[in-house]
């Protein structure tokens, strides 16, 4: 992996995710960690491992259960496995399960780990829900006085404002701007028309739809049961849409900037409950195990930008450092996996990796990343159209991939992603 010889191989052995429901439909009752454990649950069951034969399940989310902290050991503790199974939680924005994966890679790589779950998950239905710093603090105050008149002075200050519930923003902390924000002004200053937007998220539908008609999600996918009855179950992910059209898209409003904008709903990823888990072996645990790996990791990167400039131009940042540690050019991968947050944002980055002046200036290369073959390039639609459980995504990405690298009998793939903060990522994958 990246290069280091001394490092052992690591294997993606196998993948599996819950359906992707539109956030406050299908999964709504369902909580991040329900979700989450449901899924490694059902995925150590599909392998064939016995629980104690994980060494570690690191896992992520990116809105934060309070009540959850560690979502990775929790996940350990609601499920088949022994409590000496370790376990901890990492998180970065849209990357979460691509970093939970490499996190495993890497305990696996060094020696530390033989077989790891790695993965990620969020329940949009169900964020939590914070007060204002005002009645926060009569709430602690109150809690802590030690009669009722105290308990009760403590909220002489509250006014009705304070009572108002603050929902997590999906905005940067330090631009203030919304996800949406960005896109709008990416698409602004690159040239990323309306219709292109459209065109894309029409396609990506598309290919999402097809996918699923032709059965390529069916092993990667679980039918998942809603409690208390476990009767009705959602089998599919319900946001792809074979009835869109370019015109009903095109009559959408802009959501962001809703005078001048041309990002919409349907050029949008949407909010999206689901969950996501990748199992991953070293190359002898495997061999022992008579497994044949579905792909191994070959290298990855993650690399930072400032927030100000295009805040989702992760991906053209962090690939061409993924490939110079696979030793490769882009024109080499088989296959290309890129998130999609917008439309606008995937745009922007592949008029990126054409670019000549991108590379010379904000990479310090004197060659463009590559022109991307889309007969390669997100073949069974993306986050658009499949929908983005933040935490999940990565993960998702890496299990689709692996697969088709499996089914090919071969090849090379790249999945990468952009995420808040201005971060990418990228993961260079061989069969
Ligand atoms: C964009 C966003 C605000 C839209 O949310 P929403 O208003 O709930 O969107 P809806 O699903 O209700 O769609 C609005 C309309 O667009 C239509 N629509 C959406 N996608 C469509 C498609 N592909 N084809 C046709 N119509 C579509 C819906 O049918 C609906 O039409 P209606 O009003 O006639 O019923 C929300 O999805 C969002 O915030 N997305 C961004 C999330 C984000 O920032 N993620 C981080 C990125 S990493």
């Amino acid at each position: 992996m990246n290069g280091q010889d001394a490092a052992r191989r690591v294997a993606i052995v196998n993948g599996l995710r819950t359906p992707f429901a539109k956030s406050g439909t299908a999964l709504a009752n369902e909580s991040t960690l329900e979700l989450a454990s449901r899924v490694v649950a059902e995925l150590l069951q599909r392998s064939g491992v016995a629980a104690k034969e994980i060494d570690r399940v690191v896992y992520g989310a990116v809105i934060q259960d309070v009540s959850a902290p560690n979502i990775a050991r929790e996940v350990v503790l609601a499920g088949p496995f022994p409590e000496t199974v370790d376990a901890y939680s990492v998180t970065r924005a849209c990357a979460t399960s691509t970093q939970a994966v490499v996190n495993g890679a890497q305990a696996i790589a060094l020696g530390e780990a033989d077989v790891v779950i790695a993965g990620g998950a969020d329940s949009l239905s169900k964020p939590p829900i914070t007060y204002s710093d005002a009645f926060v603090d009569a709430l602690m105050k109150a809690n802590a006085a030690r009669d009722l008149p105290s308990k009760a002075k403590a909220f002489a200050r509250v006014r009705p404002k304070h009572l108002v519930p603050v929902p997590p923003a999906i905005a940067e902390r330090s631009t203030g701007e919304t996800m949406g924000d960005s896109a709008e002004h990416m698409a602004k200053v690159n040239g990323i028309t309306r219709e292109a937007q459209d065109e894309y998220a029409l396609a990506s539908h598309r290919k999402a739809v097809a996918a699923w008609e032709s059965g390529v999600f069916d092993s990667e996918v679980m039918a998942y049961g809603i409690p208390p009855g476990y009767r009705d179950t959602v089998e599919r992910d319900t946001i792809p849409r074979a009835d869109s059209t370019l015109e009903k898209l095109s009559s959408l409003k802009p959501v962001f900037d809703r005078r001048y904008g041309s990002v919409t709903a349907g050029n949008s990823s949407p909010l999206t409950d689901g969950a996501s888990a990748t199992l991953l072996m070293s190359e002898e645990a495997a061999k022992t195990r008579g497994i044949e790996p579905l792909a191994y990791i070959r290298s990855y990167a993650f690399a930072a930008l400032d927030p100000n400039w295009q805040l989702l131009m992760g991906p053209a940042l962090a690939t061409p450092i993924a490939l110079d540690r696979a030793g490769m050019k882009l024109s080499d991968l088989d296959l290309i996996d890129m998130h999609e947050a917008f439309a606008a944002q995937v745009l922007s980055n592949t008029k990126a990796f054409a670019s000549k002046a991108f590379a010379e200036d904000k990479l310090g290369r004197s060659e463009a990343i590559g022109e991307i073959d889309e007969s390669r390039f997100n073949i069974y639609g993306g986050s658009i159209s499949l929908g983005h459980p933040f935490g999940a995504t990565g993960s998702r990405q890496i299990n689709t991939m692996a697969r088709e690298l499996d089914r090919r009998g071969g090849g090379t793939a790249l999945v990468t992603q952009c995420a808040a903060g201005g971060l990418g990522a990228a993961v260079v994958m061989e069969k």
